[in-house]
């Protein structure tokens, strides 16, 4: 494909992002343009919100767009965030409906996996194990192994040892701003998360991105793991950047 700039989204429980990205670059190189995602997030309501933010990019050709749910075959398997009507529905002909370009969409931590092995923090990690986990509403996360992607590893999804709920709704970005937690109790929730992952994976690296990721060095210590922790390097863009190259190998 000749075309080297492409249109990533990163759609989220709270917002959708956009932006052109120049993928052999991995930079965004237009504005981040953002519209709040829409309550109950349908697959309806959420079609208008797309529809409105390739409009506002004038834009027609291939699309990246990281979905905040298990995508196979560009079908919504879960709905954790979003409304439960998703389950089991196409989002790539949801969102293609009226929209000329091709859609490619994949899980949104895959997509800010990718971004981070490519351009980011993970790039020294393209060997061996490297698991990114985004924290934000939920928690999302992305399993490479020789930098080749396992695709929808729901680890939010995991039950921690003794306990009744899934880890993402025992610690998240969310839970901590519900709970008005301090960054001291939420790193050690999440050191508990952590060393699960840890104990199961074995992984070389683990790169943290999404909300809370920003806010890293407030909790850094309390994180007990072997494996190498690092901050995502393109911090809120990794979503977008990252589905815009996936749209790029995909029209290969
Ligand atoms: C979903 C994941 C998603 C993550 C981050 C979780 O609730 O199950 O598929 O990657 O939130 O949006």
């Amino acid at each position: 494909m000749a075309q080297d700039i492409i249109m990533g989204v990163d759609v989220g429980a709270t917002g959708f992002k956009g932006g052109l990205v120049d993928i052999k670059k991995g930079e965004m190189v237009s504005e981040r343009f953002r519209l709040e995602t829409p309550a109950p997030a349908t697959p309806k309501a959420m079609a208008k919100t797309f529809k409105e933010l390739v409009k506002h990019f004038d834009y027609e050709g291939p699309v990246g767009l990281g979905f905040p749910a298990i995508v196979h075959n560009g079908v919504s398997r879960s709905a954790s965030n979003i409304d439960k009507a998703w389950i089991g529905t196409s989002i790539v002909k949801t969102f293609g409906k009226d929209f000329k370009g091709s859609i490619h969409a994949l899980n949104d931590a895959d997509a800010a996996g990718i971004a981070e092995m490519e351009f980011g923090a993970g790039r020294k990690y393209q060997r061996g194990t490297t698991i990114m986990i985004t924290i934000g509403t939920g928690l999302g996360a992305a399993l490479f192994r020789h930098n080749e992607l396992v695709p929808n590893m729901e680890f939010g999804s995991m039950y921690l040892k003794d306990m009744k709920k899934i880890a993402e709704k025992y610690v998240s970005n969310r839970v901590r701003k519900d709970q008005d937690m301090s960054w001291k109790d939420f790193g050690k929730r999440f050191n508990e998360y952590l060393l699960h992952i840890e104990r199961i994976f074995s992984p070389d690296c683990i790169l943290l991105g999404g909300g809370a990721s920003k806010s890293f060095t407030e909790y850094e210590k309390y994180l007990e793991v072997e494996a190498t922790i690092l901050p995502a390097k393109l911090l809120n863009k990794a979503g977008t950047v990252g589905a815009a190259l996936y749209a790029y190998q995909q029209a290969q």
